[in-house]
Parts: structure tokens; sequence; C-alpha cells
């Protein structure tokens, strides 16, 4: 039985087999592949776009999703995250989909229960479904011509799972990925070339991906107001000029913050459409792990 806690638990050909389905699953059409399955997702956390995804993919494929609202679960009478997984283990799902706000939480759980463990972010370490779709993207992107190419992940880069994951995604790739943040966001990581200003490196990019500033994960206050962090990081039709470059972000976008309005109705902007390539390749996943294919 496999696992998703990390991009690396799925090899480079296991990933490739992964989009080839993906690529068919985009046609959104319902199927009976996962008829009679059941699939928990538990969120300790917030989210749109993975959650939303996840019971859509879910549902295309005929399975049935329990989602447990956590606020009135028994969490709040003192039971433990471990204590409330062994629980929901014992009612034999297919498959348990969680996020938690701990680093390393979905790993510790995978020897405790019997089914497929899909981590759909834990804290600041990985966001594995969100790196595969976003890499999804960019092969789409580039008609699977991605080796060389070169992604600029800009913004809370520190804080953010979703850099993260992607940073030791891409590279298996061959793609080459550089951060640019302000030093407060900057990663503590020599490995990747680390920028203060996307001006230092926008002439060499083909890709850029914005990213949140995570608040939420902050324990001092960087910036009096996101206006001052904007001013040198949001992302503009000055930022880009006329040059070819995809724009990502894994959302939520602060508009002009993150991204400017003009820049979210650009086509260079393909935010929307990470969102529905993460509907077929958390398809493809529910797929692999579930029916072990
Ligand atoms: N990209 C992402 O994880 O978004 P959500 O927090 O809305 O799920």
């Amino acid at each position: 039985m496999q696992n998703l806690i990390k991009t690396s638990d799925f090899s480079k050909e296991e990933i490739i087999s992964l989009f080839d389905d993906a690529k068919v699953f985009l046609d959104m059409k319902s199927r009976d592949i996962l008829k009679g399955k059941i699939i928990v997702i538990l969120f300790f956390e917030n989210s749109t776009r993975t959650r939303s995804a996840f019971e859509t993919a879910a549902k295309r494929l005929g399975a049935d999703i329990i989602a447990l609202d956590v606020g009135t679960s028994s969490r709040s009478k003192g039971e433990t995250v471990f204590d409330t997984v062994a629980n929901i283990n014992a009612t034999k799902p297919d498959a348990i989909i969680i996020r938690h706000s701990e680093c390393g939480l979905p790993g510790s759980l995978v020897d405790y229960v019997d089914c497929p463990i899909i981590n759909a972010g834990d804290g600041k370490h990985a966001h594995p479904t969100q790196a595969l779709l976003d890499l999804f993207t960019i092969m789409e992107h580039f008609n699977d011509d991605v080796e060389g190419k070169k992604i600029a992940i800009v913004g809370d880069v520190k804080s953010s799972r979703v850099a993260g994951s992607n940073k030791r995604l891409l590279p298996r790739f061959g793609i080459d990925v550089c951060f640019v943040a302000p030093d407060c966001f900057k990663a503590e990581d020599d490995e990747y070339k680390q920028y203060d200003n996307i001006s230092e490196i926008i002439d060499e990019v083909d890709v850029v991906m914005s990213l949140r500033t995570q608040l939420e994960r902050h324990n001092e206050i960087f910036f009096q107001s996101l206006n001052d962090y904007a001013k040198d990081y949001c992302i503009t039709k000055d930022t880009f000029g006329d040059r070819d470059i995809l724009l990502l972000h894994p959302g939520p976008v602060n508009r002009n913050v993150d991204i400017s309005d003009e820049m979210l109705v650009d086509p260079r902007n393909k935010v929307l459409k990470q969102v529905t390539n993460g509907v077929a390749v958390r398809m493809a996943i529910l797929k692999k792990l579930i029916l072990n294919q």
C-alpha cells in the first residue's frame, strides 16, 4: 500500500504515468472507477481549492466522501488527532486525506492505519498534491519540454509548504528553481539561488510562481502593512512587460499584494487552470493509491 506524504513517495516514472491518467481525466467525465469506495477528508486547517478539488475528484470517480467537520467533532472533547484518526480508520475507509498545521503529522499516521494517507498540507513542510498539479501545469504549458526551464518562486518562501514541495519536485524534471524574497521570507537553504528582487532574474525565467504571505504561520510582524511588501513583490504588468512568462500561484491570491488585478486577467496567468488541473491530478492520485494501479 502506498501513501502520498511527500512528492518523493512517487518515482519519476510513477509521476509520468499519473500525469497520463490526469490528461484523460481532464475531460471531467464522471466514471465508476472508485464506485463503492469511501474516502474520509479530515481538514484541521481551512481550505478552498484542495478540499473542493479532492471532493470533486472523488465524486467524478464514483467514490463516496465523508468530510468530517473537525469543528464539531469530538476533538473539542479532548480527543487527540491520533485517536481521531485511529477511530476514523476503524470505520474502514479506503483512503484518508488529511490537512494539519503540524509538520510531519500525516506521515506519523501511516503505520497506524489500514488505508492510504494523502497529505493535503502539513504546516510549513509539504503540499505534495499542489506541487504535482503545479508540475502538471508547467508540463502542459511547455508540451512536456521542461528540461532546463527556470522558475522563480516569489514571496514568503520560508513559511510556504508549496515552495517546499516544489523545490524538491521540479528539479527532478530538470527545472531550475530559484527564490525571490525579502530577507525575512528567505529560506534557510543554500542549495537554491535566492534574489532580493524579481528584476534581477525576470529576463532569465520561464515561469514565475507567486506565493501568499503566510501571516498565520508568522510569530512576529515583518511588514506593518502588506502594501509595503507589495511595493516590491506584487507581480504587475510592469514586472512582466511583454515577456513570455507563465504565471502561477497556488492560491488563495491576495489581490494587488501577490498579483495585480490586471495580471489576474492576463492570458499568461494560469491560476485557475491550476485549479482545474488539480482536480484531474487528484483523480489520478486517488485512482493510483486506492486501486494500487
Ligand atoms: N493551494 C491551496 O492549498 O489552497 P487551499 O488552502 O484553498 O486549499
